[in-house]
């Protein structure tokens, strides 16, 4: 039997209403604060992401796909959407069509991580970037959509760790000073620190090896660095979050794992996952669109993991599949039965049959497994007598219903039953 590959999961029809539900709520959030979708593309040119990551990040490093095309050239599977939505707004030239853009995407993203509980090889993001602006109320407004997001799919138990880390030249202050704390602490890095030390500092923050992670809490913070202007976008965010309700932790330690970021960072965090407890995170990243060959243009966004919301969503919230009937028929009855699905089906009713007339009792057994509202029993009396035997399999009434009255009568029982819950 051939598996699927570590890291990779199937989602199976029981679990698809959530799947479906969590897509669903963020479409919703996202049209209320007018974002239009973006379909971009799995497959790019590995420079994009190198460029618009960070050589230097674990995710370009040493977790992407890539591979080299038959043309030779250099290929990877998306490791995240923030890069390849730049890329097509710099490609379409977006900015000569509207001064800010609101964009979201929903799909597959690809890295090469160790698999455990929430982290996947292969997992979904849906994500928003808004192109144009470095207004702060902006980075408010995205905070403001997880938020929204995660409310409207009904996740409670999570809470958001928020910083700032100010701009280029904030960032080199900061990174010399903390290029000299290490320094003296060198003994005690990892082997992988001991290299980012010199090459890229902020890493050093985001090392889970227990003896860097300890090194932290003495480390200089970044906040303590933030220019006049950064300290007062930084103020403004927190006032339109604390003005809108929305709480939150500063945690100045909270630098994320893209080189691209400036000025505010965030994370949704939560207890429910374990080890990978951040479901969403994002921020502000004012260079990359000039990176990545555009004109200096400012941009906010974020990116939440599907599959880690879906293991905070309680199963409870979920109405369980139900198909509205089953059709139990006989083998003289079958060209009837198919007839009356057909009915049914343009008439919007979920219906199911079986083409081999089994026993009576088989055909009851399956109606039951597929948890269908109605059997429609179409024996010979009701073929002689152009009726159907409904029966309603949650209080096990039965009565007859004449062929030609038989999708109204369903439907109307239905919207009841569903009315009364
Ligand atoms: P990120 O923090 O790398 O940010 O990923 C965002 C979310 O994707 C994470 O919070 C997590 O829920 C999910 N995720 C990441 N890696 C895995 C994995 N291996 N398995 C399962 N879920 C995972 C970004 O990707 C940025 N592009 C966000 C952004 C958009 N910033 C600005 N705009």
């Amino acid at each position: 039997m051939i598996t699927k590959a570590p890291g990779i999961e199937d989602i199976f029809p029981d679990k698809s209403a959530q799947w479906n539900h969590i897509i669903t709520s963020a479409r919703e959030s996202f049209e209320l604060f007018n974002f239009r979708e973006i379909v971009i593309p799995v497959l790019e040119f590995t420079d994009l992401f190198v460029r618009g990551i960070g050589t230097d990040t674990d995710i370009v490093s040493k977790e992407m796909f890539t591979f080299e095309d038959r043309g030779g050239r250099s290929m990877t599977l998306r490791p995240e959407g923030t890069a390849s939505v730049i890329r097509a707004y710099c490609e379409n030239g977006e900015y000569n069509r509207r001064n800010i853009c609101k964009f979201y995407y929903l799909g597959p993203m690809f890295r090469a991580e160790k698999p455990q509980r929430g982290r996947l090889r292969q997992f979904n993001q849906l994500g928003a970037e808004l192109i144009g602006e470095d207004d702060p109320y902006y980075d408010y407004e995205i905070i403001a959509l997880v938020d929204t997001i995660s409310k409207k799919i009904g996740l409670t138990s999570y809470s958001i760790l928020l910083n700032s880390i100010g701009c280029k030249e904030d960032r080199r202050r900061y990174t010399d000073d903390l290029k000299k704390y290490y320094s003296g602490h060198l003994t005690e890095l990892c082997e992988s620190c001991k290299t980012r030390l010199d090459k890229n500092p902020l890493r050093l923050l985001d090392c889970k090896e227990t003896r860097c992670a300890a090194l932290k809490d003495g480390a200089p913070v970044i906040t303590d660095y933030l220019c006049e202007d950064c300290s007062l976008h930084y103020g403004k965010v927190k006032n339109y979050l604390d003005k809108a309700g929305i709480l939150y932790t500063e945690t100045p330690y909270l630098v994320r794992g893209l080189d691209y970021y400036c000025r505010t960072t965030f994370e949704f965090v939560t207890d429910v996952l374990g080890g990978q407890n951040a479901f969403a995170g994002g921020g502000r990243y004012n260079q990359l669109v000039e990176e990545l060959g555009g004109a200096p243009t400012p941009a906010v966004g974020f990116a939440a993991g599907m599959e880690r919301m879906m293991l905070m969503c309680s199963e409870e919230t979920f109405k369980k599949y139900t198909l509205d009937a089953y059709i139990v028929h006989t083998e003289q009855s079958f060209e009837k039965a198919i007839e009356i699905a057909r009915t049914l089906r343009d008439a919007g009713l979920r219906v199911d049959i079986d083409p081999v007339a089994k026993s009576f009792k088989a055909q009851m057994k399956r109606c039951d497994r597929e948890n269908a509202s109605f059997a429609l029993i179409i024996g010979e009396d009701e073929l002689s007598e152009a009726c159907c035997t409904v029966k309603n399999t949650t209080n096990g009434e039965q009565k007859k219903i004449a062929f030609d009255k038989l999708a109204q009568t369903l439907y109307n029982e239905l919207q009841r039953s569903n009315y009364t819950g």
